[in-house]
């Protein structure tokens, strides 16, 4: 193949020949040809030669509308054997694309590598185009549609994007929703699952509603900033050069896979439905993105609240074009053959795209240590009965601590399961209730060393003790745990301890006061 500035060279040649063709030249008197002539030839990132027209010194009776007319445009088209357009500058210049001839064919397969990931904040990979590996940031994708017919590729995308947010050091909530409970398997226990995986209606309605309380939480606290910020990344930056009291917060991905079966089961009049539209609404701005897949979606199924922010629609090989259709607003998956094969729109623009793989062996490798056999509700149940109630599984309190997340009868249920397994026992009376066993806490934290054993639990105010240790004084858990002492306990060694704690925090503080 020739090198581009010979091919742009001959394109230039191939322009001028195509307009004396077509009469856009100007014969002398005496014979002579007056043609067309070129200010410039150039070529750009070897794709494009940009020819362009000296149109100071045009042939007489020759005009610039007559040179851009797309009759003139088709014919040089003809001509040069490429297409030719006009660039969107003054003057006029002819752009050829060298490179569209030769028609690249994406590979069946392609590897996601992270070390081509640019610079930026949540800039996910979406996969090989014919122009070069798809990024983008999370920011521009607003919520994003995943459509395709079985064993199309869906899941697998869903896995690296997942994978990718996980591979990033920003931090990041992940809320997932999976019918089939295997689709998302392999990332129960990574530390950024911010809810147990939702396997039902009633699971995937309590994290839509969880996510439109973070939603009110979050406008909240961008109206507490007082300069109105409009993303989370302003209100991030807001609250790092305050140094507000506030933390920054994560991006929250919110993935419902099966999403049309799971609207079918729940219904349009559904709270998940109502609350999923509020969050499609107004959840970019406080950086939730969400991600909906499914196998059919109907053209009614993406109302319009939810269907107007959809940016970012990654359609699989689907059935028919009219599926195509409902998803890009253009057929064309529809002769799809590749898993993996997609075509996404961003925001209208339709590129054919090879999305990247991930296998799952890499998934399984962002897990640290072992993994709690329990689920995140549980595990927050253990550690809230540890460190709050003193060991207790008081079923009214932990009601009480977990209104609107988790209900009485789901721990009224896990208390009567625990019971029977052994990981909680009956205390010397009834009062005392049931509490929690060292095996119970080891399962919660999933991990050996520094746990407590079933001495310390049965005396819980040394086990806070022990904690105390090793916190700072100056935090607030220290206060707390301290207080707690202070206040429950009438073990002599408690009580001392707490005194003389007490004691080296008002020193502390008369320190830093006098200073
Ligand atoms: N990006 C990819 N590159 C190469 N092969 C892929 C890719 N994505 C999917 N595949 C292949 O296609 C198979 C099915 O993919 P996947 O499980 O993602 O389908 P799906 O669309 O989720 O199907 P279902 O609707 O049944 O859940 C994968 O096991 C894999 O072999
Ligand atoms: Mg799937």
């Amino acid at each position: 193949m020739d090198n581009p500035r010979t091919q742009a060279r001959e394109a230039a040649r191939l322009i001028r020949q195509g307009l004396t063709q077509l009469g856009h030249c100007y014969q002398t008197r005496d014979g002579g040809l007056v043609e067309v002539s070129f200010a410039s030839v150039q070529f750009v990132e070897d794709a494009y030669a940009l020819v362009e027209v000296d149109t100071r010194r045009l042939p007489p009776r020759v005009t610039i509308s007559k040179l851009v007319h797309p009759d003139t445009l088709h014919h040089l088209t003809a001509v040069v054997g490429k297409p030719v357009k006009r660039l969107n500058t003054t003057g006029l210049t002819y752009c050829v694309a060298l490179k569209a001839q030769k028609k690249q064919r994406l590979p069946k397969m392609i590897e996601l590598d992270l070390s081509h990931r640019p610079t930026g904040d949540y800039v996910i990979g979406f996969g090989l185009s014919r122009e070069g590996e798809v990024w983008k940031p999370l920011e521009k994708l607003r919520h994003i549609v995943v459509a395709g017919s079985t064993d199309s590729g869906k899941s697998a995308f869903l896995r690296s994007l997942l994978y990718q947010l996980l591979k990033q050091s920003l931090p990041v909530e992940l809320y997932l929703t999976d019918m089939e409970g295997l689709t998302f398997a392999a990332f129960e226990g990574v530390p950024q699952l911010a809810h147990p995986i939702a396997e039902s209606v009633e699971d995937a309605t309590q994290i839509a509603f969880q996510l439109t309380q973070e939603m009110e939480r979050r406008a909240a606290l961008y109206q507490a900033t007082g300069r109105f910020p409009e993303k989370l990344s302003e209100y991030n930056s807001q609250i790092s050069n305050l140094h507000s009291p506030f933390s920054i917060l994560p991006w929250i991905v919110a993935v419902f896979d099966e999403f049309t079966a799971l609207i079918e089961e729940a219904g349009k009049s559904s709270d998940l439905y109502r609350l999923i539209g509020q969050l499609a609404m107004r959840g970019r701005k406080y950086g939730i993105t969400l991600v909906f897949a499914g196998q059919d979606f109907k053209a009614d199924l993406l109302n319009t609240r939810i269907t107007n922010q959809l940016r970012t629609r990654v359609q699989f090989a689907c059935a028919t074009a009219y599926q195509s259709q409902v998803v890009l607003g253009k057929s064309g998956a529809e002769k799809i053959t590749t898993p993996g094969r997609a075509l996404i729109s961003f925001g209208g623009k339709i590129t054919e795209v090879q999305t990247f793989w991930v296998e799952k062996e890499r998934v399984l490798g962002l897990r640290r240590g072992p993994v709690s056999p329990l689920s995140a509700e549980e595990r927050v149940l253990v550690h809230h009965a540890l460190e709050e109630l003193g060991g207790k599984f008081n079923i009214h309190d932990l009601a009480e601590a977990f209104k609107g997340r988790i209900s009485q009868r789901r721990i009224e249920q896990l208390s009567r399961q625990w019971e029977a397994r052994g990981w909680l026992v009956a205390g010397p009376t009834r009062a005392d209730g049931k509490r929690i066993t060292a095996e119970l806490v080891n399962l919660a934290e999933g991990r050996k060393g520094n746990m407590p054993t079933q001495e310390q639990l049965d005396r819980p105010f040394h086990w806070a003790q022990d904690r105390m240790m090793r916190l700072d004084p100056g935090s607030d858990e220290f206060k707390r745990l301290m207080l707690k002492i202070a206040e429950d306990s009438d073990h002599p060694n408690d009580v001392a301890i707490a005194r003389i704690l007490r004691r080296k925090l008002r020193e502390e503080s008369e320190d830093s006061d006098g200073a």
